[in-house]
């Protein structure tokens, strides 16, 4: 099996990478795919989340055996985040996991800083609002949210590797 991925600003191939050499798999950027997966290989493909779709996916499908998917966004880890990622990627016969990446605001441009900003700007305000009674966690998630970060892990492919076991 080959990893595929595909990523704006580096949190998706970073995890890409350490799976890559955790497992000891090729690793592939989605634009350089010609001629480095063969027909019929199997591909554990991995994108970035742009508002629950992950970027890359349908030609992913269209072009690759998919054995496995995995959505990278900068919300943490819940049932929801999951459910609503299965919903909205189509993937036949192959599982889809999802790993918080980060959020690099300064690396986006103006319109996609935007579009995050408007889909984030309740949670903001909520914790704004809170003032002085936030959490040292509401804090951090604050400052995440204006300024960025990563919170991407060798322990959170811990999913992803076990699976990878059982096939
Ligand atoms: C336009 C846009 C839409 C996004 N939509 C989502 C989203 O729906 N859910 C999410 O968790 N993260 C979302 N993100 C955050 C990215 O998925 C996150 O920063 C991810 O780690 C980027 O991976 P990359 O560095 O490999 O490109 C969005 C980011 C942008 C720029």
């Amino acid at each position: 099996m080959i990893i595929v991925y595909r990523s704006n600003t580096g949190f998706t191939k970073a995890y890409a990478e350490m799976l890559g050499k955790a497992e000891n798999m090729k690793v592939c950027p989605l634009a350089e795919t010609q001629g480095k997966v063969g027909p019929g290989e199997p591909v554990f493909f991995m994108g970035p989340l742009m508002a629950g779709h992950i970027a890359g996916i349908d030609q992913a499908v269209k072009k690759f055996n998919l054995k496995g998917v995995c959505g990278v966004g900068m919300s943490p880890v819940s049932p929801q985040v999951l459910d609503t990622l299965s919903k909205a990627n189509y993937v036949p016969d192959a599982p889809i996991f999802y790993l918080q990446g980060g959020w690099a605001p300064k690396q986006v441009g103006w319109l996609k800083r935007r579009m995050v900003g408007m889909a984030t700007k309740s949670m903001r305000e909520s914790l704004r609002d809170r003032g002085s009674r936030r959490t040292p966690e509401e804090d951090k998630q604050l400052d995440f949210l204006l300024h960025g970060g990563s919170f991407v892990a060798f322990e959170n492919l811990e999913t992803i590797r076990k699976w990878m076991k059982t096939l």
